[in-house]
């Protein structure tokens, strides 16, 4: 996919598909993140090994990877995972990181509706995601999207400074998810997926 769109501050920016080209970029996007925002991430993705995996697993039909390109440089990273078990096939995972000149400018929004648009394409009924309890822009903008917390995992996950973290786990089905969305986007989209 491919789409250009316009953050709060009016500032243009493309929404596509992660390329294999993008390795460099995508390392240059990790290492520019501020400590804070790498420290709850699952790989240390300032390893140029873990951006090279990463970029290999859009290769496979269960990962499908975006980002926002601003003046040729990354902005934002997102990434839909469909569970490899049978038992899960119809629940996708979401990840989301945007650059923080960029944050609290719709970005977050704009990037996760682009994601449940291919949840739905792919027939996804519900989308889960994974975060550190001291990720609260997260929290925030989940919550504010329809997902609720559905677990807490205490000291489940070990952070970049080697320190215990719970696991907080939310859900949110698809159709409820959309339906938050309307109030902000034009729903086209959305009908043509049914
Ligand atoms: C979470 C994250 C992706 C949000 O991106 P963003 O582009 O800033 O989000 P948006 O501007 O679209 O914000 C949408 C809404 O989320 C909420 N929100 C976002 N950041 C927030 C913050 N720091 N504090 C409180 N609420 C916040 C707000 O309700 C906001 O709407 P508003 O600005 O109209 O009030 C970004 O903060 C980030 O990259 N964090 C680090 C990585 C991370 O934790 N990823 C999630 C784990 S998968």
């Amino acid at each position: 996919m491919e789409k250009k769109v316009r953050l709060k501050d009016r500032t243009e920016i493309l929404i596509r598909d992660m390329m294999p080209e993008d390795l460099d970029l995508s390392l240059a996007f990790f290492r520019s993140l501020p400590d804070e925002d790498r420290a709850y991430l699952r790989r240390d993705v300032a390893q140029r090994g873990a951006v090279e995996g990463r970029i290999r697993e859009i290769r496979t039909r269960d990962v499908m990877r975006l980002v926002a390109v601003d003046d040729d440089q990354i902005v934002a990273d997102g990434s839909l995972e469909r569970s490899s078990e049978d038992w899960k096939k119809h629940v996708g995972e979401v990840r989301l990181i945007v650059a923080q000149p960029y944050k609290r400018k719709g970005l977050g929004r704009l990037m996760a509706r682009e994601l449940f648009l291919l949840a739905a394409q792919a027939k996804m009924e519900e989308i889960l995601v994974r975060m550190m309890r001291p990720q609260k822009a997260a929290q925030s903008i989940f919550h504010r999207l329809g997902f609720r917390q559905e677990m807490v995992l205490p000291d489940y996950v070990v952070d970049r400074h080697g320190k215990k973290q719970d696991m907080i786990i939310m859900r949110c089905d698809l159709e409820a998810l959309w339906r938050e969305m309307e109030d902000f986007f034009a729903t086209g989209d959305w009908e043509r997926t049914r």
